[in-house]
């Protein structure tokens, strides 16, 4: 795998820009190899920690079956046996997993805690979730791309909505491959300013954009892939009200859909709250890629563990 830190025995996955270009274009191919069958790789025997702070269904069960179908183990704990930093100190925590895991994944409340968590690692930290961060996501949002259009360089994909965690993943995923990006959210809900700035820097091609535009309907123009996530992430229920308020006007409906390419790719990370951030007729629709999508997390992380995963040595206890 062509992490950045080449220099360093860990492929810590805590961002997207842990990867450049080749890495993350090898693991997508490497990924949609797997979902054809023509590579079946192995991690015979080793091992990995699953630490989730808040629920999941697509990362838990992607990460855990594709640890066993790889005849490798995983152990899962939620948050009510780990009480991270209440009941131990994270770097306790994450010096004891060493000893024990070949990688530890974590879905975290405050992306410091991943930042810990990896100080104090001396195997590779994954990210599975983080108040910033989902880089796990942004590889199956590729990996559909290419299944769907067979190429990145050049498209169009319009983000719909809040400029959240999944939204900036995404967007440093499409500076690495060439995929311009526009996102049309409401004043204050845009992407974060660091994200904006280093994509533009890690971006690959010269003529790569990266675009705001409030108005959706115009932005959609000419899409080529439109996706959306919930208007209000996990830990942000208390301001679901003035969200709600916010974003209304920002559903992805038909006859939005209707303003973009004809051949237009919609994408959603799932969970959905129908009926708010996108019409239940738009994620049934044949320009949907949603369960193709989510069926994809399996192939990617199968993909990503086994690039990190791959040398020979085993954790001994
Ligand atoms: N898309 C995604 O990460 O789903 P889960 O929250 O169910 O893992
Ligand atoms: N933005 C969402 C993604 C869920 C997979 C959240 O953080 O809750």
């Amino acid at each position: 795998m062509t992490m950045k830190q080449e220099t360093s025995k860990i492929g810590h996955f805590i961002s997207i820009q842990d990867l450049d270009k080749d890495g993350l274009i090898n693991l997508i191919n490497l990924a949609l190899d797997i979902k054809s069958k023509r590579t079946r790789p192995s991690i015979n025997g080793k091992s990995l920690a699953l630490l989730f702070e808040k629920p999941s269904l697509r990362t838990r069960i992607a990460f855990e079956l594709g640890m066993s179908q790889m005849d490798g183990f995983s152990v899962n704990f939620d948050e009510e046996e780990l009480q991270m930093g209440k009941r131990e100190a994270l770097k306790d925590i994450s010096k004891v997993l060493s000893r024990y895991v070949d990688a530890v994944t974590a879905r975290v409340v405050d992306h410091k805690t991943l930042l810990e968590l990896k100080k104090y690692s001396t195997v590779p930290v994954i990210n599975a979730l983080s108040d910033i961060e989902h880089p796990c996501q942004a590889l199956a949002d590729l990996m559909t791309i290419k299944e769907k259009k067979g190429t990145f360089k050049g498209l169009k994909l319009v983000f719909i909505g809040d400029g959240n965690n999944v939204a900036s993943s995404l967007a440093l995923a499409c500076a690495l491959v060439g995929i311009n990006f526009v996102i049309s959210s409401p004043q204050n809900y845009g992407l974060p300013e660091p994200i904006i700035k280093a994509s533009s820097e890690i971006a690959t091609y010269s003529n790569w954009s990266l675009n705001s535009i409030q108005d959706p309907t115009e932005a959609v123009e000419e899409a080529d892939i439109i996706y959306t996530d919930v208007w209000t992430s996990m830990g942000q229920e208390s301001e679901t009200d003035e969200r709600n308020i916010a974003f209304k006007n920002y559903t992805v409906t038909k006859s939005l859909l209707g303003k973009a390419k004809k051949d237009v790719l919609f994408l959603h990370d799932l969970p959905a709250h129908r009926g708010e951030e996108v019409e239940d007729g738009v994620i049934e629709s044949p320009q949907s890629a949603v369960f193709d999508q989510a069926e994809n997390r399996l192939h990617t992380q199968k993909a990503l563990l086994s690039m990190i995963l791959s040398t020979k040595q085993l954790k001994s206890l």
